[in-house]
């Protein structure tokens, strides 16, 4: 049996992915490039300095900025998004990831967060939820982002069980990349075609019940 489940936060426990989307897609308008929710998916899971050289790299204008301007452009980035995310609270968790995260706890799996988001912690409080984990890993403190394994493993190690015996769920292409680096067993929230056919995929985290993961997890080991 599995001993941790580490999540993935945004558009795995709430809709913070469209945030992410609308502030990228406004500071993008604002230096003339155009992005839409196809080249998003490239951004998902992705640091963010990593989605803004990818952004700039789509508009033709990776050249264009000095190092000081860039480092402005992700700093207004987030503060438009830090703005967006004020009014998140325990009603914009996803249908059934709290009762799942209660099912954890109640079975003594441990629970973690792996998020690329330095504003995970802060949206983790707003939803009321982070008395649910019991560790949060940093995704400053690791070497290299999603799809690198880093952040999974430091998940891991937070919660001291051993990576081949943890669930990753992650709704991005980028995420199940590190999930399966990793070599925990990776859950996706989305389409096939975006994540891949090769995995348990969920289209709705509703789907997510202690019993599911429980399947995929024998079935993945028998
Ligand atoms: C990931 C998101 O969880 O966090 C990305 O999927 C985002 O879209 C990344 O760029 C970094 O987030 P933040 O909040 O630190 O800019
Ligand atoms: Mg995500």
């Amino acid at each position: 049996m599995f001993k941790a489940v580490l999540f993935d936060l945004d558009g795995v426990i709430t809709d913070t992915a469209n945030y992410h989307f609308l502030a990228w897609e406004k500071l993008a308008r604002r230096i003339g490039i155009a992005i839409d929710r196809t080249f998003n998916e490239q951004l998902k899971g992705v640091s963010r300095e990593e989605s803004l050289r990818r952004i700039l790299k789509y508009g033709g204008l990776e050249k264009t900025f000095t190092t000081d301007e860039f480092a402005q452009m992700a700093a207004d980035k987030n503060k438009n998004y830090v703005e967006m995310i004020q009014a998140v609270s325990p009603q914009d968790v996803y249908p059934g990831i709290l009762s799942l995260l209660k099912a954890l706890r109640r079975h003594d799996i441990k629970i973690a967060l792996a998020s690329a988001s330095k504003n995970g912690p802060f949206l983790l409080e707003k939803m009321a939820l982070t008395q649910y984990f019991d560790a949060i890993a940093d995704p400053a403190k690791v070497a290299e982002s999603k799809p690198a394994p880093d952040i999974f493993l430091a998940a891991a190690a937070g919660v001291n069980v051993p990576i081949q015996e943890t669930i990753g769920i992650e709704d991005a292409a980028a995420g199940i990349a590190a999930i399966k680096a990793a070599h925990a067993l990776p859950i996706g929230v989305g389409d096939d075609d975006v994540l891949g056919a090769d995995i348990a995929i969920v289209s709705n985290t509703r789907e997510l019940t202690l019993d599911f993961l429980t399947e995929v997890w024998e079935n993945n080991i028998n």
